[in-house]
């Protein structure tokens, strides 16, 4: 007699659609996104905005009803560190480094993980956010490497730099894959290593 056994996952697995936040700043919030990403309100009401930058009818939802407080310590309490948008190509990612620059809007975190090269910015709430871009140009070769490779397995988090230092490197005429050869060594290593811990904004 044969006998069938419980999957342990779905035979066909939902996407990834969205993530919400709680918050006491929606104006504030929904416009860092729109300038930080690119997201704009598909809803924007008196209690909540639901945002969008692309195909999906919202990525990001807002949500402010009454009664809300500010969290304590986010940085050392468990929960969500950061919601990440990747970039297609190198010169976009690093081009949207410069212009936030020019607006005062700087990460907190910059990491060459192996895989992806990744600025993580700092929401008015405090909410990690990280803009990436895929060192392979290939999903499938990316997460080969990332299973396979002993290097990743050693040090996910990889390599700090200073994009700074980037941006001063594709001034100078490096490519990509140069830039981030160098950054793997530790060229652009910046002045203060930071923590990982979201910085306390309140
Ligand atoms: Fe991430």
């Amino acid at each position: 007699m044969s006998v069938n056994r419980a999957p342990s996952h779905p035979i066909v697995a939902p996407t990834f659609h969205h993530t919400t936040f709680t918050t006491l700043r929606l104006d504030e919030m929904v416009a860092w996104y729109e300038k930080v990403a690119g997201l704009t309100p598909v809803f924007h009401g008196d209690h909540g905005a639901w945002l969008t930058n692309d195909a999906a009818n919202h990525r990001i939802a807002l949500l402010s009803p009454p009664g809300l407080k500010h969290p304590v310590d986010k940085g050392h309490t468990t929960g969500l560190h950061h919601t990440a948008f990747e970039y297609a190509t190198f010169d976009q990612w690093l081009d949207n480094f410069v212009r936030l620059r020019g607006e005062g809007i700087r990460p907190f975190l910059n990491l060459d993980h192996g895989m992806t090269m990744s600025m993580y910015y700092q929401d008015p709430d405090g909410n990690g956010v990280e803009i990436q871009v895929d060192t392979f140009g290939d999903w499938e070769k990316s997460r080969s490497w990332m299973y396979f490779s002993a290097e990743f397995a050693n040090n996910p988090i990889g390599a700090h730099f200073d994009p700074d230092k980037l941006a001063d490197a594709r001034e100078a005429g490096l490519g990509f894959q140069e830039i981030h050869r160098r950054a793997r060594l530790g060229e652009y290593v910046p002045e203060v290593i930071p923590e990982i811990y979201l910085p306390e904004v309140y």
